[in-house]
């Protein structure tokens, strides 16, 4: 699939959304942070969001779930237009079940690790899944300094990844900008999500245009 970004709306204008996204016509995807208060100490938006977004941007909806029970919420999140939905393994009961779920009603099923959560024990369920997302800070804010602590485990899932074959997406979230997008790409990463760097950038179409050539290097 080559090289892919996915700006991170929570760093844009929640009273704007639909402006928002078209400010950023050349990304492949819009991520949407869903977070409830719980599983992450921070609280943004839900379904219904996601679904009036979902019909009014051109891109494809990334839902990014950071919430507890996602083996309840995640199938709603497919329902709502998300044509990708990442749960968090460390909050699901039933991974496989999960991921089995989300892609027969539609959707990529990707699960997403928190920094210091250790890919190996999940290697069996890579099969199921259409994405790895590899949290780059703590998960919760956008704004953060990445965490260079992960690049070795970038390294190691893309081993993985090859390992097996097949066509699966690994996703990095967390401070990814100008001066850090490069590392994560060298390292294996293809899916990039930023937040800040996007939607702080005076022109943010540019930034991602600026981000893909970096990350195609
Ligand atoms: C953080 C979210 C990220 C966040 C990234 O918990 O998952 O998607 O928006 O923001 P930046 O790119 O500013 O680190
Ligand atoms: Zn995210």
């Amino acid at each position: 699939m080559g090289i892919q970004i996915a700006p991170s709306l929570l760093s844009a204008d929640f009273a704007n959304l639909e402006a928002e996204a078209a400010r950023i016509a050349g990304a492949d995807w819009l991520h949407v942070d869903v977070m409830d208060g719980h599983f992450v100490p921070n609280l943004t938006l839900g379904a219904p969001v996601v679904e009036a977004l979902s019909k009014v941007a051109k891109q494809p909806i990334d839902a990014h779930l950071m919430i507890e029970d996602p083996d309840r919420w995640a199938p709603e999140y497919v329902d709502a237009g998300a044509q990708s939905v990442t749960f968090h393994v460390e909050a699901a009961r039933a991974p496989v079940r999960l991921a089995r779920e989300i892609r027969a009603k539609g959707a990529r099923a990707s699960m997403a690790l928190r920094p210091a959560t250790p890919i190996e024990p999940y290697e069996d369920l890579l099969g199921e899944l259409d994405m790895v997302l590899l949290m780059t800070v703590e998960p919760g804010f956008g704004g953060q300094k990445f965490l260079d602590v992960c690049l070795p485990k970038i390294q190691r899932t893309r081993a993985l990844l090859d390992k097996r074959g097949g066509d699966i997406w690994l996703q990095v979230d967390g401070g990814i900008s100008a001066d850090t997008i490069e590392r994560c790409a060298e390292a294996g990463a293809d899916v990039f999500v930023a937040g800040s760097a996007v939607f702080g950038a005076g022109d943010p179409d540019a930034m991602v245009a600026q981000l893909r050539s970096s990350a195609e290097q």
